[in-house]
């Protein structure tokens, strides 16, 4: 990007963006930029870890987050997968409300050392085991990033690691969501069919390539009717984040809209449990199938916080 456009986009950013996931815009059939280069920009680290860390974020609220982070966990789970799921919307957290869970410890009693990480897990279904986030605590809304990277380093702790650790993020695009969202090996977007979703999931990439190198990206769009209107959702994101932002992203598929996950909640289960041949929950296996091809994560730069960073161990003593 050349500097006067970067000076145009910075004049009026939410204008402008608006403009440019316009649906004129959509209708302009460019080629997609691809960044192979993004590959290429992290240092490869020769470690490798047990758990993977997905961190499923999105900047609005309301478009699913914790819809996707507890149906992907929980679908995970009925495969047979060891998956832990953290609440990190902390202070109006409410993971352990949808799954029925009755936790009498949250993260502020880690944080305060009261118990440790491993005595707040909380078995659910199928296996699954829940870090619940804490709700309606002032102190928890208010966390320090100090205190975020306490959390994210006491994984490190864990005395058995799960293979899979799924954190939903709270909304907006403050360290809260930015630092946990950073800190997992691979970032999910959730974006719904709204232009205020499609610009706050720019802002949030934006902030996390910029301020903490992130590079890749897998969208997914939920809440669409049509496989179509998913890949549309896609590629304006791709067009717009292609033009301003040194990143890769990648195509998750859709989530249809489907009423029997409001069901699923007043039920508090998964919607994948309970419904299993529900068009949302047929998804969601989509979904967590194409985790399983996703390969080895491009693992964060040394130095970086990041979950599970002291598993680290050198890929010869594999
Ligand atoms: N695919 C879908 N079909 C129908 N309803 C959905 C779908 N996805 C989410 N919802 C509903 O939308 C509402 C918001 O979902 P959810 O709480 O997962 O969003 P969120 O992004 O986590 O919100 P917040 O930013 O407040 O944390 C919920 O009532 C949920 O049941
Ligand atoms: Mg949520």
């Amino acid at each position: 990007m050349n500097s006067g456009s970067r000076e145009a986009l910075q004049v009026n950013q939410a204008a402008g963006l608006q403009n440019l996931f316009s649906a004129a815009q959509a209708s302009h059939r460019e080629e997609l930029p691809i960044f192979h280069q993004a590959a290429n920009l992290r240092p490869m680290v020769q470690h490798r870890r047990t758990t993977r860390t997905i961190a499923v974020a999105g900047g609005k609220g309301g478009v699913g987050k914790t819809t996707v982070a507890v149906n992907l966990a929980m679908t995970m789970a009925m495969a047979g997968r060891n998956v832990m799921l953290l609440d990190a919307d902390m202070g109006v957290a409410n993971i352990d409300v949808q799954l029925g869970l009755n936790p009498t410890r949250h993260l502020g009693h880690m944080l305060e050392g009261q118990c440790t990480l491993q005595d707040l897990i909380i078995p659910a279904a199928h296996g699954l085991k829940v870090i619940p986030g804490g709700s309606g605590v002032r102190r928890l809304a208010k966390m320090g990033n100090g205190e975020h990277a306490a959390v994210i380093r006491a994984f490190d702790d864990l005395i058995q690691p799960p293979e899979f650790l799924i954190v939903d993020t709270a909304a907006g695009v403050a360290d809260n969501v930015a630092m946990f969202a950073a800190a997992a090996d691979d970032v999910l977007i959730v974006v719904c069919d709204e232009l205020a979703s499609l610009t706050d999931a720019y802002a949030l990439i934006k902030i996390l390539a910029h301020d903490f190198g992130v590079r890749r990206f897998r969208i997914v769009a939920n809440m669409v009717r049509q496989a179509a209107d998913a890949r549309k959702l896609y590629e304006k994101m791709a067009r717009v984040c292609g033009r301003f932002l040194d990143v890769a992203l990648d195509y998750m598929g859709m989530l249809p809209h489907d009423e029997w996950l409001r069901q699923a909640i007043r039920r508090q289960g998964a919607v994948v449990d309970l419904w299993p041949s529900s068009r949302a929950a047929v998804g969601f296996k989509q979904l967590a199938g194409a985790v399983d091809t996703w390969g080895e994560p491009a693992y964060p730069d040394l130095g970086r916080i990041a979950f599970f960073s002291g598993q680290n161990v050198p890929a010869a003593g594999w």
